[in-house]
């Protein structure tokens, strides 16, 4: 009997204690960016790039921590090391690779604008010219505004969080909204009274799952994982549940 209570209690304390045992690797990244993270109803996060780091975290037998932070602070924190990598819908691009080490493409997407639903002042991304636009801050769709574009500075309302741009519209103090195409039909699936404005010619953009410069190690394991998901269906799984089959 003793023994037995022993056993259980050693069992009771390794599976409570598992969290301060194991070893723990820590995600970065902005949990507003429906369906790929946010915050569910739990409180904790959730979405897409979550459900693929905790396999990726599984694969490696840590333990995964989630920072939620600024989207413009996250590859400083990499820097810092207050994060091992980071997965926010994260466009791999040239400025981008020369601050950290991007895994192979997970997601494929483009920039969307949102307007008012009626709306029609935008029939090519050169019209975005002269409008009133709201973005999130250090985004794609920031650097499309502000530099490819380059929209003056007035015109463009840049947020922390990129939820904060949809009141902007609603309220008329901007017309359209830059963002990522998954993310723009979430909110209109959330939202009443808002469109998508069709036919503009948008680059495509790669996602990526980023690791600090030199860390070969983890971006290997990241991109392991991320391999296996791709060939066992793991990954179509989660584009079902998370796009409902279209991605
Ligand atoms: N794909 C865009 C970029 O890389 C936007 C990503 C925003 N992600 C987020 N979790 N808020 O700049």
């Amino acid at each position: 009997m003793k023994k037995l209570l022993a056993a259980l209690l050693c069992l009771a304390l390794l599976s409570g204690g598992s969290a301060a045992l194991a070893d723990t690797i820590i995600m970065g990244t902005n949990a507003g960016f429906e369906p790929f993270e946010y915050i569910g109803e739990d409180g904790q996060p959730a979405g897409f790039d979550i459900e693929i780091a905790k396999l990726i975290a599984g694969d490696m037998g840590m333990e995964l921590k989630i920072e939620d932070i600024y989207f413009d602070g996250l590859l400083a924190a990499l820097d810092v090391g207050t994060i091992d990598f980071i997965m926010a819908a994260m466009t791999i691009t040239e400025e981008r690779k020369e601050a950290a080490l991007f895994s192979t493409p997970y997601f494929d997407a483009t920039q969307a604008v949102i307007v008012l639903e009626g709306y029609d002042g935008i029939k090519s991304i050169d019209d975005l010219l002269d409008k009133k636009i709201a973005v999130q801050d250090g985004t794609t769709g920031y650097f499309l505004v502000t530099e490819t574009l380059n929209v003056s500075p007035s015109n463009v309302a840049a947020f922390k969080a990129s939820t904060d741009t949809i009141l902007e519209l609603k309220s008329g103090r901007v017309d359209c909204i830059v963002i990522d195409s998954p993310v723009a039909e979430n909110f209109l699936r959330a939202h009443d009274g808002m469109m998508i404005v069709e036919g503009l010619d948008m680059a495509v953009e790669e996602y990526g799952a980023a690791v600090k410069m030199g860390n070969d190690e983890l971006l290997a394991a990241i991109n392991a994982t991320l391999e296996k998901i791709m060939a066992d269906g793991t990954y179509a799984a989660l584009i079902e549940r998370f796009f409902g089959g279209e991605a």
